[in-house]
């Protein structure tokens, strides 16, 4: 849906800007790991491409609201961050492919980095409705960039906190300490959103612990909505066959052993339809 939406309310968490909006057609259809694509810098801007964003949170507030959580990385999120109560903004969504859920009350573990972790908090709410126990883990660069602790700890059975400069929690990053807490709160599965390299780093470890893994990645995108092909990354099909998905449309969650991390930025040779290979797994 496309929805001219009301600022509800800003604010500033920690090193985050959280914008809520009234967008009750997105709110209402909305499941874990969509998105929304924003258009940003008014009517006469030259910023054409919406910015994409995980929904951090759904309230049924004047007839549904959505709020999503950003840091200021370039023109798009300075102007976002500048939005004020009653503001108007343009929203598509929800956009991409929820994450699954288990059908079993399982163990879940779901690990964030940076604003990432602001995706996991529908996750597990999701979970805990079906019976799952929940337990997190969670990390940035420094305290001021591990979003969501506190909501953490008050959720999850579990909550463990890293920092690379060692400022809150464990010095280092979630995937030094991910092993550890598989295995101590005897995992079924994983939930993860964050940075290409973490997802990668995330997916190794669940694969050593033959876990199944959901990752909602974060490729840069033009159009949100299956057009363009900006987005697209290497993932690997039921069949074995390597394809060049779009991971706004087809993703943005996968399971994390299907896609070639490595490859990211690429077409590998063997992928269908690549450049001089990939024929020979057309048919
Ligand atoms: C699914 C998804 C969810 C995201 N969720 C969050 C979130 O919750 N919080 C958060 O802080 N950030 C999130 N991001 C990143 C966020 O979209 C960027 O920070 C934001 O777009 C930056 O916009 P900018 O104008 O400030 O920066 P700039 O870097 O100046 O602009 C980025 C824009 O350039 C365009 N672009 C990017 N790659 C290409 C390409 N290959 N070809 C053409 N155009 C391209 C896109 O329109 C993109 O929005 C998410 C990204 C994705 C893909
Ligand atoms: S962003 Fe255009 S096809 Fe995915």
């Amino acid at each position: 849906m496309q929805v001219t939406g009301t600022v509800l309310t800003t604010r500033r968490v920690d090193a985050y800007h959280a914008l809520t909006v009234v967008a009750p057609g997105i709110a209402e259809r909305f499941r874990p790991g969509h998105f929304v694509g924003v258009a940003v810098g008014g009517a006469r801007t030259s910023m054409l491409t919406r910015r994409a964003f995980f929904v951090h949170d759904v309230k049924p507030d004047y007839g549904g609201t959505v709020e999503f959580v950003f840091s200021v990385r370039g023109p798009g999120t300075a102007w976002l961050a500048e939005r004020r109560a009653r503001d108007t903004l343009d929203l598509v969504g929800p956009l991409g492919r929820p994450f699954p859920l288990p059908r079993d009350p399982v163990t879940c573990v779901l690990v964030g980095a940076e604003h990432g972790s602001a995706t996991l908090f529908t996750v597990a709410d999701a979970l805990q409705g079906r019976g799952c126990r929940v337990d997190f883990v969670l990390g940035g660069v420094s305290a001021d960039r591990v979003f969501g602790a506190l909501r953490a700890r008050r959720m999850g059975e579990t909550t463990t906190l890293t920092t690379e400069d060692g400022s809150l929690g464990m010095r280092g990053r979630v995937t030094d300490v991910l092993p550890g807490v598989i295995a101590d709160v005897r995992a079924d599965a994983v939930y993860a959103c964050g940075p290409m390299p973490m997802l990668r780093g995330v997916t190794a470890v669940a694969v050593e612990f033959d876990i199944p893994v959901q990752v909602a990645v974060e490729e840069g995108m033009a159009c949100g909505i299956g057009v363009c092909m900006t987005c697209v990354l290497p993932v690997i099909g039921d069949d074995g066959v390597t394809r060049m998905v779009r991971s706004c449309v087809e993703g943005p969650v996968f399971r994390g052993e299907r896609v070639r991390f490595d490859d990211v930025g690429t077409i590998p040779f063997d992928a269908l339809g690549a450049p001089g290979g990939g024929t020979r797994n057309a048919g």
